[in-house]
């Protein structure tokens, strides 16, 4: 069983039992600073758990991109990868412990034909929250299973989020065990015996979390997860992760680049091959994130830097992410679209960031050696590794460990403070006098953005894309997709396009859409795939088309003379524009 007929098998399965199959949502979740990346196929699902209508129905299916970041460190393991897909049925407020049961149940010995003696199950064992769930146990074994085969355990167990501490939709869950070893499994199942590897678990989503304590929700939910490449590992009785197909070319191509066999480098060859993979698919998410030292940004830069450094203990000495990237883009382009759309985007920023940190990798780790003779890493050196080598802290933590030196990361943290807030002082001080009087001047640059992006499309072609927006009273700042520096002409073109329309006094036009009729309508815009959700739709004459929150200018007459005052790469494959209305 590969991961594409187990993903196939999988949404197939549920379409046949009237689910509706949900793309996968973006990997950054919109409007949700809580987490950085989505952690499991709920997540973009949050606003129908809690009892929002969703347009696509009462039963869901989707296969979803996932990220977990604590395992960032933990990988190189044969278990513990970064990025990985979920798959996923939903029921929002339609079916509920029977029916899951029933589907889970056939799902895995009908279409997966897995032995009901290779199989095991657990259930929650009740607190005073919430019953024990008697229930489930009762359905598991209306098929079969046999009570030994059941476990309860506790909320730590046997709740969803883990232990529910947290605000929002849970509830209890029973997961299912796969008995992972050519030896008959024994009859009586031990949750502590961890050839038992669980393969989906099932949420019983009926109770939301407030200061008040597990309220009941609208509805009753559920929310089931299954981790595809586990799973297809374990059906496939491979015990490393990393020996699955979807891994077998990527570690393959290492092999080629490096001239050494897996099995001798196991650890480092899992550390190239999932941080590369994970850095992809960020980076060609259609929300993709590009290297630095915020956020998501911190994390791929985190991932690429530490591939490389791991690249290098293999013994290569040139540039090799994008090779690796190359592998992981044919694999996944199959499947995701956005991933297929940023392709270049994706090989562009790898290699501009591989680049950057080559150049200080070598340095940085002699300056490591020095400062670490004393057998401590002070908190300023370690500041120096960050700011001059690029070494994320978490890099100098691990060369920390591997040579049993000691860092100073209370100082470290007080470095990187006073260090942002100088920087933060310095944007506040180019702030000033930019906020004064907003209204009719940034409404202005809104839609001077609007036709330049038009302009910049006719002139270039339609691969260009915004990848960012920026306006003060001064000025609008775009960022575009674009490989190369524009001429001297084509900026000339650009600048005339945008006058020419401006002159032309067209009516700025603004109507509210679904997102489906914005979207064949063409409108474009950076948005996420939003069932049921209105959205602005602004457009000029046949020039521009756009969704966006506005405020824009009532006609472009009132925009005066469009003027770009630079043009500069922003990041790999980005180019930024600065531009003003005179
Ligand atoms: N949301 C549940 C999980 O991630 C299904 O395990």
């Amino acid at each position: 069983m590969t991961t594409n007929e187990l993903r196939q098998k999988y949404l197939n399965f549920f379409k046949s039992k009237g689910h509706a199959i949900i793309p996968s949502a973006s990997l950054i979740p919109e409007n949700d600073p809580s987490v950085l990346f989505s952690t499991a196929g709920m997540h973009p699902l949050v606003p129908y758990l809690m009892g929002e209508k969703h347009p696509a129905g009462t039963t869901l299916a989707s296969v979803q991109k996932c990220v977990r970041t604590g395992d960032i460190d933990e990988v190189g393991d044969n278990t513990h990868g970064t990025f990985f897909e979920m798959l996923g049925n939903w029921s929002l407020g339609d079916y509920f412990k029977k029916e899951s049961i029933e589907m889970s149940f056939e799902f895995l010995t009908k279409e997966l034909n897995i032995p009901i003696e290779k199989l095991a199950f657990t259930v929650f064992e009740g607190d005073d929250d919430a019953d024990k769930d008697v229930e489930s146990a009762e359905f598991w074994k209306s098929h079969g299973v046999l009570s030994d085969r059941i476990q309860a355990l506790n909320k730590e167990e046997n709740w969803w989020p883990a232990g529910g501490k947290n605000p929002g939709p849970q509830g209890p869950d029973t997961e299912i065990f796969y008995w992972a070893s050519d030896e008959p499994a024994p009859e009586k199942f031990d949750p502590e015996d961890d050839t038992w590897i669980e393969i989906w678990n099932n949420v019983f989503m009926q109770f939301n979390k407030t200061d008040k304590g597990y309220e009941p929700l609208k509805q009753k939910n559920v929310d089931t997860g299954m981790g595809l490449e586990r799973t297809v590992a374990v059906l496939n009785g491979i015990d490393d992760l990393y020996q699955i197909d979807i891994y077998v070319p990527i570690i393959k191509k290492i092999e080629e680049i490096t001239g050494l066999k897996y099995s001798d480098k196991k650890r480092e060859f899992r550390i190239v091959a999932d941080h590369i993979r994970s850095a992809v698919m960020i980076m060609g998410d259609r929300n993709g994130i590009a290297p630095s030292n915020l956020d998501q940004g911190y994390i791929v830069r985190r991932l690429i830097r530490r591939a490389v450094r791991f690249g290098k203990i293999l013994g290569i000495d040139k540039a090799f992410t994008h090779e690796v990237a190359e592998v992981v883009l044919v694999q996944m382009s199959a499947v995701y679209d956005d991933v297929k759309e940023n392709h270049d985007n994706v090989l562009n920023q790898l290699k501009a960031e591989e680049e950057k940190f080559a150049k200080t990798l070598e340095k940085g780790l002699k300056e490591f050696e020095k400062m670490s003779s004393d057998n401590k890493i002070s908190g300023a050196e370690a500041f120096i590794l960050f700011s001059t080598y690029g070494f994320p802290l978490e890099m100098t933590q691990e060369l920390a460990a591997e040579k049993g030196v000691t860092i100073d990361e209370v100082e470290f943290e007080k470095e990187m403070k006073k260090h942002q807030e100088a920087s933060k002082k310095g944007s506040e001080q180019k702030f000033k006098g930019g906020l004064a009087d907003s209204g009719e001047e940034t409404a202005r640059l809104h839609t001077a953005t609007h036709l330049l992006q038009a302009a910049l499309r006719k002139v270039l072609g339609d691969h260009v894309a915004q990848k960012g927006s920026n306006i003060t009273t001064e000025r609008l700042r775009f960022d575009f997709t674009h490989d190369e520096k524009l001429t001297d002409e084509q900026k000339q073109e650009v600048e005339k396009l945008v006058n020419e329309w401006i002159k032309a006094d067209y009516e700025v036009n603004c109507e509210e859409l679904s997102f489906d009729e914005a979207k064949n309508k063409g409108a474009i815009g950076l948005f996420e795939d939003k069932y049921g959700d209105q959205v602005k739709v602004y457009s000029i004459d046949e020039i521009s088309c756009e969704m966006c929150g506005g405020p824009h200018a009532k006609r472009t007459g009132e925009l005066g003379h469009f003027k770009i005052k630079k043009e500069k790469a922003s990041s790999a494959g980005v180019r930024r524009i600065k531009a003003v209305l005179e």
